[in-house]
């Protein structure tokens, strides 16, 4: 499905984002291997969670949907997973690959592990190392999807330092951990979203967080208390409509109910130091989870040069940074960014090539990106199948000399169903392009 997106819109009034799409994978896979029943509230329907509710049905795990994204699972235990018929086909998810693969290395039953095109050029090395380290038995060809896991003969408990600053590294290990007798430590060399940290303590699991070195650590065996979960509006979605507003917005824009979780909004201090008028408001704590609510007010951007350390903070947010980038004056540098390359496509290039094809003044090496903000032109862009890339271009759109047509967005579905017609809603048209 292509996009045609004219610019010159402005944005205006209140919304809400889907379910936050970390705290959804988590809440559904936790509380499968919980004893006790949970009711979720505000589950992202995506694509990429219902592979995940998908794979854990599959497995024998009761999970009714009564409403819109109102969820009642029935904890299976940390033993109950029963063997699924075939392969478990996790679509565009690599969260849900590397996650389950932590639960799966434990399981006394074979799985396959598969994706789709996008899913199954991406690097499993990261996952496979660590659990390996710990016993399991795991492989996929040339380190990518599909990955064959057999039943190991036991989980050992395992010190590991995470290679690169990865949440879902971190979390397939801590996941696998629960199955192990004894202390294992991941060790992170920057700190990472940290909604399983959150959600294993909620559940009762023996875990420690230092968060000054780094250092988690998580006693095994687990057992795990199922609790029911309220999920944020999903900050990584919200974004879309916060740089929207930042460059194209009437008076205001409020998106309510957004989850602030401070190792999720670096994006938001990136814009600051772009001069973005952003206030955080109404801050409240829903079921362990900072949430509040984000009034965007149209700002003059200026270039800035992206502290290193905010790159682990943001990592979902950079397409749509660029876009803030090329409707900024002067300059701006992002540096240390190479993870890009690894997502649903390699975003430094899809991003790079697309604002280059609408006259953006921009360059990239492998692990940087330089963006000069000034006037651009319309042209037909390739999402390259990346809902968040997808996303970033229709921002771009708002303030582009002439129309933008956005191929291959259909994975927009993946994270943010209903992006379009809440963009419609906030003033901002984005139709359906002929083929
Ligand atoms: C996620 C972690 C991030 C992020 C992804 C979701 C998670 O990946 O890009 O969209 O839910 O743990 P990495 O931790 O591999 O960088």
């Amino acid at each position: 499905m292509d996009w045609h997106v004219e610019p010159g819109a402005q944005l205006r009034g209140r919304l809400r984002v889907p379910g936050d799409k970390s705290i959804s994978h988590r809440a559904l896979m936790l509380n499968a291997i919980a004893d006790g029943v949970a009711n979720i509230d505000g589950l992202l329907e995506g694509d990429d969670c219902l592979a995940t509710r998908r794979a854990l049905e599959s497995m024998g795990v009761p999970i009714e949907r009564s409403g819109e994204g109102r969820y009642r699972v029935t904890g299976v235990g940390m033993r109950g997973l029963a063997a699924p018929d075939g392969p478990l086909d996790l679509g565009n998810s690599g969260t849900s690959m590397r996650l389950m693969s932590g639960i799966l290395a434990a399981q006394s039953f074979p799985t396959t592990l598969t994706g789709d095109r996008s899913l199954s050029r991406r690097p499993m090395a990261r996952v496979i190392r660590p659990l390996s380290a710990m016993g399991a038995n795991i492989d996929g060809k040339a380190n990518r999807p599909p990955l064959h896991i057999e039943p190991a003969e036991r989980i050992l408990p395992v010190r590991y330092g995470l290679p690169v600053a990865s949440a879902q590294v971190k979390s397939a290990v801590l996941l696998a951990a629960l199955y192990a007798d004894g202390e294992t430590q991941v060790s992170e060399p920057a700190t990472t979203r940290d909604h399983t940290e959150r959600l294993l303590g909620a559940m009762g699991a023996d875990l420690q967080v230092d968060r000054e070195r780094g250092l988690i650590t998580l006693r095994g065996p687990a057992k795990l208390s199922a609790v029911d979960i309220d999920v944020p509006g999903d900050f990584s979605s919200a974004v879309f409509f916060v740089v929207a507003a930042l460059i194209a917005a009437a008076g205001e824009l409020v998106i309510e109910r957004v989850g602030v979780n401070p190792t999720r909004t670096g994006a938001l201090e990136v814009l600051r130091l772009m001069g973005a008028d952003i206030s955080v408001d109404n801050e409240r704590d829903i079921g362990g989870e900072p949430v509040a609510d984000l009034t965007v007010r149209r700002s003059n951007l200026r270039g800035a040069d992206v502290p290193a350390s905010l790159v682990p903070l943001a990592i979902d947010e950079f397409p749509v940074l660029f876009v803030a980038a090329a409707n900024a004056a002067g300059t701006t540098r992002f540096v240390d960014i190479g993870e890009l390359r690894h997502k649903e496509s390699d975003r430094i290039a899809v991003m790079i090539d697309g604002l280059a094809a609408l006259g953006v003044d921009c360059s990239a090496t492998d692990s940087t990106a330089t963006i000069t903000g000034g006037g651009y032109g319309g042209a037909a862009v390739d999402a390259q199948d990346d809902h968040r890339i997808a996303m970033s271009f229709a921002v771009a759109a708002l303030t582009a000399a002439a129309p933008l047509d956005v191929r291959g967005t259909e994975t927009v579905a993946t994270s943010f169903p209903g992006f379009t017609d809440r963009a419609g809603a906030a003033g901002w048209s984005i139709r359906e392009a002929a083929a």
